[in-house]
């Protein structure tokens, strides 16, 4: 069976746009597919080097993915620093990555201004650490959007380079996947483009907001002063709302505020208010789900330790394996 590797932020806390999109992946991929899903802690030093509540933050991540469904029995999820292995792989993998390839990342160009105070070698080296998080289990799919495409690239490029270095076939190369479907795009709460963690605060509904802050962020919602005309098109911040309301709505509702639209009696006022309130029906499940989860610790930690068990199976496998290719003596 084909190896899946997907690495989650730890600051990657569940908003409905991932719900809808990336999830249903996540979901189809672990019956499908041997998958390895983990809590990139290691990667978030590269922007946080003290966080302040990692701990939290991983349990915090790990207890919304439970929530979603993720099964950790169908599948193997694990945090990232309870696989020293990775961290070998990486090392490995550095000797043979070269600076001038890793400094014309896209995604170290926009680090640099970002946080010009920081420059480290982590930043530089992250698509190393991607690539040995990747190959430790020699996997062959990755479920990750357009964005991490040259990080993938990159991936295949230091894995076919230690074959041809030491002469081996050690590693296959891995390619994004999301099983051919365009993901499904929900859009943000600011009026144009998707839902998004870095689009700005309040343009993203978490799966863990309390219902007072989905109230407090749908009112705010980007709309207008409303149609003039019967029967207009909508601009894009009004087709938004109507997008997210036929992800969460009724289609009576939905239905009800198009024939307000077109007949321009709609107040989006009260069109926001039934919005608010259908995400909040539709996130409570989750919500408390998520709640219960986060404060179970006796599940958590079993969830993390077998996670832990399985991913280093795999793992111990391919650094035996690495090793004995490059020469060391044990
Ligand atoms: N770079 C990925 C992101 O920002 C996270 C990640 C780290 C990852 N290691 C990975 C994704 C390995 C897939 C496979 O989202």
């Amino acid at each position: 069976m084909e190896t899946v590797v997907s690495g989650i932020r730890s600051t990657g806390n569940l908003h409905l746009g991932n719900y809808f999109g990336a999830m249903g992946n996540f979901l189809k991929m672990q019956q499908e597919f041997n998958c390895f899903f983990f809590i990139a802690d290691y990667h978030s030093l590269t922007t946080h080097p003290t966080p302040a509540n990692l701990k939290n933050s991983v349990k915090q991540v790990l207890a919304e993915y439970l929530a979603c469904g993720i099964d950790p029995e169908a599948c193997t999820i694990y945090v990232q620093s309870d696989l020293p292995e990775t961290a070998e792989l990486y090392l490995l993998l550095n000797m043979n990555a070269y600076v001038g390839e890793l400094e014309r990342c896209t995604s170290f160009k926009d680090k640099i201004r970002q946080q010009p105070d920081n420059i480290n070698a982590g930043l530089l080296t992250y698509p190393t650490l991607m690539a040995a998080d990747i190959l430790i289990h020699k996997a062959v799919k990755v479920p990750v959007g357009k964005d991490q495409e040259q990080h993938l690239e990159m991936a295949r490029t230091f894995g076919n380079r230690f074959n041809r270095l030491y002469q081996t076939e050690t590693f296959p190369e891995p390619y994004a996947f999301n099983f051919g479907n365009n993901l499904v795009k929900v859009p943000g709460l600011d009026g144009s483009g998707k839902m998004g963690k870095s689009e700005g605060e309040g343009n993203a509904v978490f799966l863990a907001d309390p219902p007072e802050v989905i109230r407090k962020k749908v009112m705010r919602a980007v709309s207008d002063s409303g149609p003039t005309q019967p029967n207009q098109p909508k601009p894009e911040p009004i087709t938004n709302l109507f997008t997210l309301m036929g992800l969460v709505s009724e289609p009576a509702t939905l239905a009800h505020f198009n024939e307000a639209y077109d007949s321009c009696t709609i107040r989006y006022g009260d069109m926001k208010k039934q919005l608010a309130e259908d995400i909040i029906k539709f996130t409570a499940p989750l919500y408390d789900r998520i709640q219960t989860i986060v404060t179970d610790d006796v599940l958590l930690r079993k969830v993390m330790d077998s996670g832990k068990e399985k991913a280093k199976a795999s793992a111990a496998k391919t650094i035996k394996e690495v090793r004995e290719v490059i020469g060391f003596l044990r």
